[in-house]
């Protein structure tokens, strides 16, 4: 009997990192084989904050692009105090930019120039309203007092019912959502609200960090939560839903700096990302909804036709390489050295 076998529009990835250098050489190949667009995160060091600067990195990813693969990289913004409506209206007119990113200062990986208070941003939130370009939020408070895991609430509560009262019309992406809490504030708000689900959310609890011992390599931001909400988010990713869509939010780091005594969040996911997505559908029996989640709610959501190309993956386990080699450095990937349900054929 042969394989059972999928066939879908060719998915996007609605939330990705790339780095830039050798690590973009290495890395971008592993998006490229299955997502036929990505949007692009600007936490570079320094971040990406001007229209000039994206464009220049976005000819640095093309140019990393394999001979023989396609790849469109959607490339956003990194929102400091410092940026102007000016270069938004800037960010609209030129045809590569389709977003905005707004970290919290000390959110996460190179946030350090994010924005420390929201309150003071309402004129460029005012013209990205204007001009209809989306927010996107990684969306967790910094205060020290609040505990990690309740982060991501405390922001929805403190921050983004405000954003989405005081600007209605501004389409808004809460990315990487992570909670019960988040899935039933999106589900609320109104459609100009939409929510990325990483597929690592999907498939570990936060015990999967503390698994025989500590576990740098699912540590990421923000943090992995509780069962209760991974099933929140398998439920909402399954629903059909079009205002719940993929963002794999890969984030490769050297394993040297995971393994350490203060190691970077982030889980590297690009390898084995649409595979392990379609064994997520397949294990809530909802495989005939990954298509919507993948390739539909994305593009529509930002406007943007949906893709022509198509992929096939088939139910045949394979094993994922230990260790990625970069430069001098080595990356370990989700799942490495494990088996994997799904193949991309
Ligand atoms: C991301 C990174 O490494 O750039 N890390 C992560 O844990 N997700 C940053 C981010 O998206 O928070
Ligand atoms: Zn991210």
């Amino acid at each position: 009997m042969s394989n059972q076998q999928l066939r879908i529009t060719k998915p996007d990835d609605w939330h990705l990192h790339l780095r830039d250098g050798d690590m973009l050489k290495t890395v971008i190949a592993d998006t490229a084989r299955c997502f036929a667009r990505a949007i692009v995160m600007p936490n570079l060091k320094p971040p990406v904050t001007t229209v000039a600067e994206a464009e220049a990195y976005r000819r640095r990813i093309l140019a990393a692009v394999p001979e023989g693969m396609t790849f469109d990289p959607l490339m956003t913004l990194y929102l400091t105090k410092n940026t102007s409506p000016d270069e938004i209206r800037r960010a609209k007119a030129s045809d590569a930019i389709y977003a905005v990113k707004v970290y919290p200062a000390g959110a996460t990986t190179n946030s350090e120039n994010g924005v420390r208070d929201l309150n003071k941003v309402d004129a460029v939130l005012e013209t990205m309203q204007e001009v209809d370009l989306p927010l996107l939020l990684h969306g967790e408070v910094t205060d020290r007092e609040i505990d990690v895991f309740d982060r991501e609430a405390v922001f929805i509560e403190r921050h983004l019912q405000q954003i989405n009262t005081r600007f209605p019309a501004l389409r808004t992406v809460l990315e990487h959502v992570t909670t019960q809490d988040a899935v039933d504030y999106v589900l609320e708000a109104s459609e100009r609200v939409a929510a990325t689900i990483t597929v690592h959310h999907l498939l570990l609890n936060r015990n999967a960090i503390f698994e025989g011992g500590l576990r740098p390599h699912h540590y990421c931001l923000p943090l992995l939560k509780r069962e209760t909400h991974r099933q929140a988010l398998v439920k909402a990713a399954t629903s059909g839903d079009p205002k719940f869509f993929l963002g794999t939010d890969s984030a490769p780091h050297p394993k040297n700096a995971k393994e350490s005594g203060c190691g970077c969040a982030g889980i590297y996911s690009a390898p084995v990302a649409i595979e392990l997505y379609a064994e997520v559908f397949a294990d809530a029996d909802a495989l005939d909804r990954l298509e919507g989640f993948a390739s539909f709610h994305g593009p529509d959501f930002y406007g943007l036709p949906r893709n022509d190309d198509r992929i096939t993956l088939e139910a045949q386990a394979w094993s994922v390489p230990e260790l990625i080699r970069t430069g001098s450095d080595e990356i370990l990937p989700l799942r490495a050295g494990t088996d994997v349900a799904w193949r991309l054929i």
